[in-house]
Parts: C-alpha cells; structure tokens; sequence
C-alpha cells in the first residue's frame, strides 16, 4: 500500500499547533528539572514561534476570513481571535519576565514552580479553547472557500508551516 498522499489545507496549521504545545511542555520539563537556564531558552522560543503564527494569522488568514466568510458564524467571530492572541501574547511575556528573573537573580524555588505551573494550567486552557475555535471556524472555513493554488499562495508569504508542507509549496 502507498503512503498517504499529504494534502496541503489550512487545517494542517494545526500541526504548528501540536508543535507549539510540545514545546510548552519541554519547557514544563525543563523548569522540574530545575534547570532555569535550559527553561528559558525554550520559553523564548515558544515566544517567538507563537508570535510568528500570530502575525501570520492575523496578517494573512483572518483579513480573507473577515472578507469570504459571510456572514461569520457567532462563535467564529474575529475578535475573539484577535483577543485570544493578546491574551496568548500576555502571558507569554509574563512568563518570560518571571524565569529571566529567577534565571537572573538565581532565587528560583520549588514553591515558584508550583505558583507558576497554576498559571500555565490556565494558559493551556486557553490555548485549547483557541486552537479549537481555530479549527472549527477559522481553519475549516478557509478551506471550504479557498481553492489549493490560493492556500499556497498564502502559505508561501507564511513565517511558519509544518514542515511536511513545505515540500508542497
Ligand atoms: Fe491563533
Ligand atoms: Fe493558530
């Protein structure tokens, strides 16, 4: 049997979604491991990817969104996608503030890690809600009204696609 033929969508943003989650938990393994300084490297990673896929998201996809959806399902509206990236955004930002901190001052302690770990329970309650609310609305709208030479015409102007895409672009 032959491997199955990977089909380019807007959907298979959601694999930068699952990359992304990945790379909050190795961060979340680094921070039990104690090791500050290993923490931070991928926090400020996960940083600028997620700001990455944000920019791409509101520059590229949520314009055509606003303009070929009509009209927009209430639970797809576009402000929740640009109010869901600010808070994604906040946060971030804080979290990075607090382990530069301890990373710098070195005045981590175990009862940071369990202040913090409350937060990120949070965050990932948010990043659910958000991915989820892109693949029902956003994503699955685009491609029943994009075409595949439309989607790549997108994808190419993209800072960040799966790497199994790239290849089709
Ligand atoms: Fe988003
Ligand atoms: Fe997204």
């Amino acid at each position: 049997m032959s491997p199955a033929k990977t089909v380019i969508s807007v959907r298979s943003l959601n694999k930068v979604h699952q990359d992304l989650n990945e790379l909050f938990v190795r961060h979340q393994i680094y921070l039990m491991r104690r090791d500050i300084e290993g923490a931070l490297v991928i926090l400020r990673e996960l940083h600028e990817k997620y700001t990455l896929h944000i920019h791409d998201e509101e520059a590229l996809l949520l314009p055509v969104y606003k303009q070929k959806v009509k009209p927009i399902p209430p639970g797809g509206a576009v402000e929740f996608y640009i109010q869901e990236h600010k808070k994604i955004k906040r946060m971030l930002d804080e979290f990075v503030g607090k382990v530069a901190g301890w990373h710098k001052k070195d005045t981590f302690t175990p009862l940071h890690l369990v202040r913090l770990f409350d937060l990120h329970y949070t965050f990932r309650d948010l990043l659910n809600h958000h991915h989820a609310r892109e693949d029902t609305f956003l994503y699955r709208w685009l491609d029943r009204l994009l075409n595949t030479a439309d989607i790549k015409a997108i994808f190419t102007k993209m800072e960040q696609i799966p790497d199994n895409i790239k290849s089709l672009i």
